[in-house]
């Protein structure tokens, strides 16, 4: 049997409550026998800046250096708003994703069919959608230098924030876009704004370039970002795979998932290079809501995009591709069987907490699995 090693990092607010029912699916695999998952767990975010004054400690990113998968909750929260700015709980999962060097974000927007109703486009437009969103996730505006605000000494003063790409970095995006694809419907959208843009001008550039060398079996094609927005709302189904940058992939990922009906139920992975010799990617996934500090530590939290990005773990870092569309198909039973949280409920269903979505799903997997 194998054996991996995974790192809990459940951070604020509602992360330790939905992380408590990956705990509850990670010991049912151990238990069953079917992979050995070994787990230790560390802190993140405002919880880490509690305890040692740093979003993450060194010895928590020695510990997810050395792991197989970081299986991250969320972090954040007004109680940290007035930390210094290198020390905001966010800057925790950045350097995470800029030290684990986790380019490769995979959002995934699927509506499942007894959400959609949920969504807040109609049903005929949303019904049966399954896109990903590829956002590259270590370069661009989130980390370009100079990033700084300077006092012009005249009473003004002038922010700078700097979006740069070099071309390796649009390559190796680009052919995990073009790879992904041809496991789906072998369609690649790239968004940028060449026409504002010249990070935008490369970035288009560099990926017709790697389309042509040994991808053109997939069908690609190009929008502007903004255009690629309106696209998303107007008519989501068009799409296969979107491709993009770390600013844009923030915002457009944000949007498909509103397409789903809820951020409570939208996982994602982050994905290093692939290690030459074992062939093995660093790699963190997340679900795609935050901290959600209003309702923290009520047990109201949806526990699903948790428990999904988990099953994207068993799928990309320890190819158990079976047991990740077991868990995918226990979440959408158990919402065909009417458990809502309440971020999704619905007329007439049936509305539970966090702890007890948890266990219905788990539920579902004993009965299919
Ligand atoms: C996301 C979040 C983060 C981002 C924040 C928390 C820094 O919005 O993962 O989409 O902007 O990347
Ligand atoms: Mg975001």
């Amino acid at each position: 049997m194998s054996s991996y090693k995974l790192l809990l990092l459940p951070g604020d607010g509602i992360g330790p409550e939905v992380m408590g029912e990956v705990k509850k699916v990670i010991a049912w695999f151990n238990v069953h026998g079917i992979a050995h998952f070994e787990t230790e767990t560390g802190l993140v975010g405002g919880a880490a800046y509690d305890a040692h004054g740093e979003a993450i400690s060194d010895a928590d990113m020695d510990l997810a250096q050395g792991s197989d998968a970081v299986i991250f909750g969320a972090v954040g929260g007004p109680r940290w708003d007035d930390v210094p700015y290198d020390k905001r709980p966010e800057a925790g999962l950045l350097r995470l994703r800029k030290d684990m060097a986790l380019y490769a974000n995979l959002r995934p927007a699927i509506v499942y069919p007894a959400l959609a109703d949920a969504s807040s486009l109609k049903r005929p437009l949303v019904e049966g959608l399954d896109l990903l969103i590829l956002r590259e996730l270590t370069g661009g505006v989130y980390f370009g230098q100079p990033k700084e605000i300077t006092d012009l000494g005249n009473g003004q003063k002038r922010a700078v924030d700097t979006q740069v790409y070099d071309t390796y970095e649009i390559d190796r995006i680009a052919r995990i876009a073009f790879e992904l694809a041809r496991t789906r419907r072998n369609q690649v959208c790239s968004m940028e704004k060449h026409n504002v843009m010249k990070s935008g001008v490369l970035w288009k550039e560099v990926v017709i370039a790697t389309h042509k060398d040994g991808f053109q079996d997939v069908q690609l094609s190009h929008m502007l970002a903004d255009a690629g927005g309106m696209q998303l709302v107007r008519n989501p189904k068009q799409f296969d795979v979107i491709v993009t940058d770390n600013l844009f992939g923030d915002i457009l990922s944000d949007v498909a998932a509103m397409l789903t009906g809820s951020l409570g139920m939208l996982p994602s992975a982050s994905l290093g290079a692939a290690d030459a010799k074992t062939g093995r990617r660093k790699a963190l996934y997340e679900p795609v809501h935050g901290s959600a500090p209003d309702i923290a530590v009520k047990g109201l939290a949806n526990p699903i995009a948790m428990i999904a990005s988990f099953a994207m773990a068993l799928r990309y870092s320890f190819g158990m591709v079976e047991w990740a569309d077991k868990v995918d198909t226990a979440i959408a039973a158990t919402l065909g069987k009417g458990f809502r949280t309440g971020d999704i409920m619905q007329a007439g269903m049936n509305q539970v907490g966090t702890a007890e979505m948890g266990d219905a799903v788990l539920a579902q997997l004993q009965a299919a699995g």
